[in-house]
Order: structure tokens, then C-alpha cells, then sequence
């Protein structure tokens, strides 16, 4: 039965150039990795695979592909994740790509060619056809995210932003978004106060109502005005790559809560399959599906280690 619960996400799909190497290059420095691994990538697109995979809520994504060989590598793991995928096709350009170094501690470092993901305007948002939340980042341009919230606060969808990559955002574009993701430099950045301040105080200069903070090994924490902050710890696991970590969360926590969810529960979830994402290569490789976050919950709350 197809499932009533729906979300959008409009965003980025980029092809992932990926290499490990000892340790990620410094300024100037030149490093022998190993051989170089192509992976499906890009935040908005990771971020769709993650929901879709957690099933709390069918997913449409909005994605910009080029007219390049790259486009069928992107489109294929969308339409496996059973997403409905509305892909703006742009003749003449490159689609995404990203150039990933990987290090042996697990350190990254990502340079990502826009291509198609430029060109997706405000006109070709998609009706949001009974959708109750919103996903995005900042891997389109500023003003298609600025356009595709306002239509969204109109319509009475919830909009979730992931800020990322790190930038300073207009108040316009704030004043329309109900939930926003971020990671400490994210915060940071977007904040602008000086360092020391607490987390709750930046999320308070921010002016979003719910601001969920990644903290990475420490876990995520959901601030909320006028309401005790909700802590969720990070579910230790065997670490190869933390790449698209952070878009698993994102992309659970907003199909969690799109499914009916709780903010709490929809933590847990989101940090648990965030988790197991960092036990493979490749950002959508340890994507969990719904029976296999479910299994690890269980054997995490009944202290198995798994
Ligand atoms: O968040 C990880 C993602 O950032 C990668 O998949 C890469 O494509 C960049 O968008």
C-alpha cells in the first residue's frame, strides 16, 4: 500500500570522486591515496535515499541532472530508493560532482563542481501535492531555497533546512523555516557570536524556533525556545566513513517526523541510522533501509552491542 505520508526534497545530486589516503592534504601538499571509487552522491540526494530507506514517508526529490554520462549514476539509486524523482534536465552542463578525500582517521575533505545544481530555479518547484515537509540545503542556489520556502509557508508545509555547506543566511529566508539542521561550525557560522557562546544561546541568536545541532561522536541535541533541549548520544559503531552522515540524520529525522513521529523518537532514529551510514564507503552505501534501523535499535536499547 503506497504509504499517505509525503515530503519533498529539492537539492543537489553530485557524482562522488572518492580516494583514501593517510591523511588529507594540506595546503600546497601532494598525497598518494589508493584507487579512486565513484559513489552516488550530493546532500539533497543523499538526503532523499535516507528518508526513502527509513520509510516513515513516500519521498519526492526536485534535482537538477547535466546531459553527461554522470546524470543515469545519479538518477539510478533515487529510482531504487523508490523515489519520485523530478528531474530538470540541463542541456549543455555537467551534472554534480565532488572530489572526496578520505583519511585514515576518518578525517574528510570535499570540493564539489556545482554543475546542474546551479540551474535549478524557482519556477520548477513541483506542486507540493499533500507533501507536509520540506527538505533542504544550500547546494542550490540561495535564492531557488529563498523562493521554494516562502511557497512552502504559504502552502502550510513545514520547512526543514540543512544549512549546508556553512554560510550566513538573510532573515527572509529564516523567518520561513521550522526546523533548521546545522552542525557547530554550521551554527557558528549562521550565529555569528563569539566563540565560547553555548549552543543555546547561538540557536537562540539564530531565531529558528527548533534547531536540531549535529555534534558528530557526541550525538545531536534538539533545541527548542522555551522547552527543555532534547539530548540524543551517538550510537558507537565501527567507523569507515563518515561521508553523507550528516544527510542520513537529516533525511530520517524530517521522514520520521513526516511519518507522525516525535521529535525524540524521530532523534533516535535519525542518529541511529546516521550511524550505521558510517560503517561503509560511500555516502549512500550504509544508507539503513526501515527493517535493518529497526533490528538496530532493538539490539542497542537491549545492550547488545550488535
Ligand atoms: O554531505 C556529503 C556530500 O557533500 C557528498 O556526497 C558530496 O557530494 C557533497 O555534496
Amino acid at each position: 500500500m503506497p504509504n499517505t505520508k509525503k515530503m519533498l526534497v529539492a537539492g543537489s545530486a553530485n557524482l562522488d570522486f572518492v580516494v583514501r589516503a593517510a591523511h588529507v592534504p594540506a595546503p600546497g601538499e601532494t598525497v598518494l591515496g589508493r584507487e579512486l571509487e565513484l559513489f552516488p552522491g550530493g546532500k539533497g540526494a543523499n538526503q532523499a535515499v535516507a528518508a526513502a530507506r527509513a520509510g516513515g514517508a513516500s519521498v519526492r526529490m526536485l534535482v537538477a541532472l547535466g546531459d553527461d554520462s554522470f546524470a543515469a549514476q545519479l538518477e539510478a539509486p533515487l529510482r531504487d530508493a523508490g523515489i519520485d524523482a523530478r528531474i530538470v534536465r540541463i542541456a549543455g552542463s555537467a551534472s554534480g560532482s565532488a572530489f572526496i578525500c578520505i583519511a585514515d582517521d576518518g578525517e574528510n575533505s570535499i570540493t564539489v563542481a556545482p554543475g546542474a545544481n546551479l540551474h535549478l530555479l524557482p519556477e520548477h518547484l513541483p506542486a507540493f501535492e499533500g507533501a507536509s515537509h520540506l527538505l533542504m540545503q544550500l547546494e542550490i542556489p540561495l535564492a531557488s531555497v529563498q523562493a521554494y520556502a516562502q511557497a512552502a509557508r504559504k502552502a502550510g508545509v513545514q520547512v526543514v533546512l540543512n544549512a549546508a555547506p556553512a554560510q550566513s543566511l538573510p532573515r527572509e529566508l529564516l523567518d520561513n523555516i521550522d526546523v533548521l539542521i546545522v552542525n557547530e561550525g554550521e551554527l557558528a557560522t549562521l550565529a555569528g557570536t563569539q566563540a565560547g557562546t553555548s549552543l543555546s544561546a547561538q540557536c537562540n541568536v539564530v531565531g529558528v524556533s527548533c534547531v536540531v545541532v549535529t555534534l558528530g561522536a557526541r550525538g545531536a541535541l534538539l533545541w527548542r525556545r522555551d522547552q527543555p533541549m532534547i539530548e540524543q548520544p551517538a550510537f558507537p559503531v565501527e567507523v569507515v566513513d563518515t561521508t553523507g552522515a550528516g544527510d542520513v540524520f537529516c533525511g530520517v529525522f524530517t521522514a520520521e517526523l513526516a511519518g507522525g513521529a516525535e521529535p525524540a523518537s524521530a532523534m533516535k532514529h535519525a542518529a541511529a541510522a546516521s550511524a550505521l551510514a558510517c560503517t561503509k564507503l560511500g555516502a549512500q552505501s550504509g544508507t539503513p533501509a526501515r527493517g535493518e534501523l529497526e533490528r538496530f535499535l532493538v539490539e542497542r536499547s537491549s545492550g547488545n552491542p550488535a
